[in-house]
């Protein structure tokens, strides 16, 4: 047995020096970390966001909403989605189009929110549909939209319209590829044709001096309008989209203005003129804090629209395709806290859901968490973290109440948009989905099973080496 006190090292006196080295180290060690941790405590400032939070009477709303759910004895976590919000944005619709000479058609942007009974309730109303994928398209026809009632956009779906067509379609050509490709199936079926045109205005918002991948060129859309024309082809739509959240009406002033252009260079007149989504919705900022729509107005946008469209005789409707501003205030996210940590002056909350499962969008979207029950005094700076295995589960950092404790619901409000389609599992199940359709609240989807994730590989399980499932099956 050594000096040093056995394996247990008990019982041993330490020297003074080998204290005091041992106590400077520990000091080093603790400035180190502290000036590690420096330029990231600075940025743990939140910013004041004042006007973006929520009436009381929303969040009131949601509160309820979300007790009623908690009742249902539905482990967290959960999506909750609502018609009530929806109404309130179909309200704002109305009162947008009260300021346009002509009517404006607002059709639900499928892939924002591919929510079974919220595309129910949409085609009850008697609403219209726009889809850009064989699965949306699946889905419409499933949920008995009419073709006229469905709009086929984005790119590339020569790869699969022909397979799932269907007569009287209302279509927008995203290339030149496509435009040949489908055309004489659009003939055939008698669809309702549009083309999509990148404006100068349509740029990746990332590298915001580089076009994006969709649409056509200004010479490229002279040419297939000619085209398109010239073989008899019903020829009615022209479509623009500019990108989500677009921060001012002045943007949608020069896109038109530059399709005014096209129009008299083709020459053509739309009967129908779809300007795509991007209206950004109240309540979700930056994640420096800024909300997205402080230079937006719908007033605004409407006067653009009233001295733009002059420059489109014989248009007979305005049409619209806004996902986020329709559906981002129509759904909120609850989870659970599990544990609570602190480290380096920051409260940490690691909860049984977050971004990378549920709320993507939380990468560069900040929105309001609300706190089940309603904790109240001093708040500290927190973050909240889901539970995969990864530093990116970040939900928030967010001032919260300093009384919150494990087993707290937290309530991730705006979770209407872009949510459901950017879920992902990361080796956990889908979360349970609620529906609220203003009066019932229904388990929508139950969580994902363990038997419902691994046995997606079910088909492969049962092959035994050697074989193709393919060579089994004949
Ligand atoms: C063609 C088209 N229309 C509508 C939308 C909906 O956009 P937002 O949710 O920003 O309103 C998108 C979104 O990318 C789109 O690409």
């Amino acid at each position: 047995m050594s000096r040093r006190g056995g394996l247990l090292g008990g019982g041993r006196a330490r020297s003074p020096l080998r204290a005091a080295r041992a106590a400077h180290r520990r000091k080093q060690e603790k400035q180190r970390r502290a000036e590690d941790c420096a330029p990231y405590r600075r940025t743990l400032v939140y910013p004041k966001v004042g006007s973006a939070h929520h009436r009381r009477a929303t969040v009131r709303f949601w509160r309820e909403c979300v007790a009623r759910a908690l009742h249902r004895s539905v482990p967290t976590p959960f999506y909750l989605f609502s018609a009530e919000p929806i109404r309130a944005a179909l309200r704002e619709f109305d009162r947008f189009e009260r300021l346009l000479p002509i009517p404006v058609r607002h059709w639900f942007s499928c892939k924002t929110q591919p929510l079974a009974p919220l595309l129910r309730w949409w085609r009850r109303a008697g609403r219209p549909i726009e889809v850009v994928s064989e699965f949306e398209l699946r889905a419409a026809i499933e949920e008995g939209f009419s073709p006229e009632q469905i709009l086929v956009n984005g790119p590339a779906k020569d790869r699969w319209l022909p397979g799932v067509a269907q007569p009287g379609l209302r279509v927008i050509f995203d290339s030149r590829r496509e435009l040949e490709t489908l055309l004489p199936l659009a003939q055939r079926l008698e669809w309702s044709l549009g083309i999509r045109v990148r404006t100068t205005e349509e740029c990746d918002p990332e590298r915001p001096g580089c076009p994006t991948q969709f649409g056509f060129e200004f010479d490229e859309a002279v040419a297939a309008l000619r085209r398109l024309r010239r073989v008899r082809a019903r020829l009615e739509i022209l479509h623009v989209h500019l990108r989500t959240n677009v921060a001012a009406p002045a943007a949608y002033e020069r896109a038109l203005a530059e399709l005014g252009q096209l129009c008299r260079a083709a020459p053509f007149q739309p009967r129908y003129l779809d300007c795509g989504g991007g209206w950004p919705p109240a309540h979700t900022r930056s994640l420096a804090g800024r909300p997205f729509n402080v230079e937006f107005s719908l007033s605004a946008l409407a006067g653009v629209y009233r001295r733009a469209l002059g420059q489109f005789p014989g248009l007979r409707e305005l049409w619209l395709e806004n996902g986020r501003y329709l559906t981002a205030r129509s759904g909120v996210l609850v989870l659970s806290v599990i544990e609570v940590k602190t480290r380096s002056g920051l409260r940490q909350l690691l909860c049984d859901g977050g971004r990378t499962l549920h709320a993507l969008v939380s990468t560069w979207e900040d929105h309001e968490i609300l706190t089940v029950p309603q904790r109240s005094g001093p708040r500290r700076l927190t973050g909240v973290y889901g539970p995969t295995c990864m530093a990116f589960d970040q939900l928030a950092r967010h001032p919260l109440p300093r009384s919150l404790r494990p087993g707290d619901r937290l309530v991730w409000l705006e979770a209407g948009a872009y949510h459901l389609p950017w879920e992902t599992r990361f080796s956990h199940g889908h979360a349970a989905v609620f529906w609220h359709d203003g009066k019932r609240l229904t388990l929508a989807r139950p969580a994902q099973s363990f038997a419902g994730w691994w046995g997606q590989w079910s088909a492969s399980a049962r092959h035994r080496p050697g074989q193709t499932p393919g060579a089994r099956r004949r």
